[in-house]
């Protein structure tokens, strides 16, 4: 019996620290869980914190897009009153542009930066005197190069900024009077010696100059411009940027009649 009494008391021991042992590891076990809890806790504020840092910059982000946007839509629109000009004119170019450059294969970022750096194409035309911009007939000798040196005003103007939409402009204003035979100014270049933004830009800029009324002209028809696009394609134009016009005609006229014209007492605004 003795030995008996013995196990049973060895075993009472046994079972008394065992349940201390159970019950330190359960306060082990909750204590742990509290500051896992915790850390969990500060993590996900941690990550909220950040999201919301992400947001903010995402909304800065856009708001300094929406501004440069805004403000080279209006040094497009100065530039191109220089030339009496409509703002309508500059959505149009940058429209057209837009279609010609993604035709030819640009990607939409590219296509896009054309699309706004195009209008700004006769921004230099803000250092050309009114006497000689403003001149009704025919200009002399000087009076053309005067008026020619818009082009690299233009460039000088933005290659200074950087920025690829400036940078985009600069091209644009010294190469869209170029000529695809060599023919144009301000440097005579030739063919695809003429940055792609230069060659789409002149494609787009006289289309809409030719398609459209002004208070010193009349609008061609498009029977007009059409003949002309072809004689021209080889000689003033990039003849794959004419086949891509006619390819993608329908495009050109549903911008052309989305952002027509408003006249007042006979004044183009
Ligand atoms: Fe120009
Ligand atoms: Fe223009």
């Amino acid at each position: 019996m003795a030995h008996e009494d013995k196990l049973i008391g060895e075993l009472d021991k046994l079972k008394t620290s065992f349940s201390t042992t159970i019950e330190k590891i359960e306060k082990d076990i909750k204590r742990k869980d509290k500051i896992m809890e915790r850390s969990d806790k500060r993590q996900r504020k941690e990550y909220d914190e950040l999201q919301d840092k992400l947001e903010e910059v995402k909304d800065l982000n856009k708001e300094i897009e929406d501004n440069q946007r805004e403000a080279v839509f209006q040094m497009g629109v100065i530039g191109e009153t220089r030339s009496k000009e409509t703002a309508n004119h500059v959505i149009r170019v940058a429209e057209y542009s837009y279609i010609l450059a993604k035709a030819y294969g640009l990607d939409a970022k590219e296509s896009d930066i054309l699309r706004q750096a195009s209008p700004l194409h006769d921004i230099g035309k803000v250092g050309i005197p009114d006497a000689v911009l403003n001149k009704p007939g025919r200009f002399n000798e000087e009076e053309r190069e005067i008026m020619n040196a818009h082009a690299k005003m233009g460039y000088d103007m933005f290659i200074k900024l950087s920025g690829a939409i400036y940078q985009a402009a600069a091209h644009v204003s010294y190469e869209h009077h170029e000529k695809w035979d060599g023919s144009g100014y301000p440097r005579g270049l030739k063919g695809e010696d003429i940055h792609i933004y230069g060659r789409i830009t002149a494609v787009a800029d006289v289309f809409d100059a030719l398609g459209s009324d002004r208070v010193y002209k009349k609008a061609w028809d498009d029977e007009g411009i059409f003949k002309l696009f072809k004689e021209e394609s080889g000689s003033h134009f990039d003849p794959r940027l004419i086949e891509l016009f006619f390819e993608n005609l329908d495009e050109f006229k549903k911008v052309r009649d989305s952002f027509k014209d408003e006249y007042k007492e006979g004044l183009v605004h």
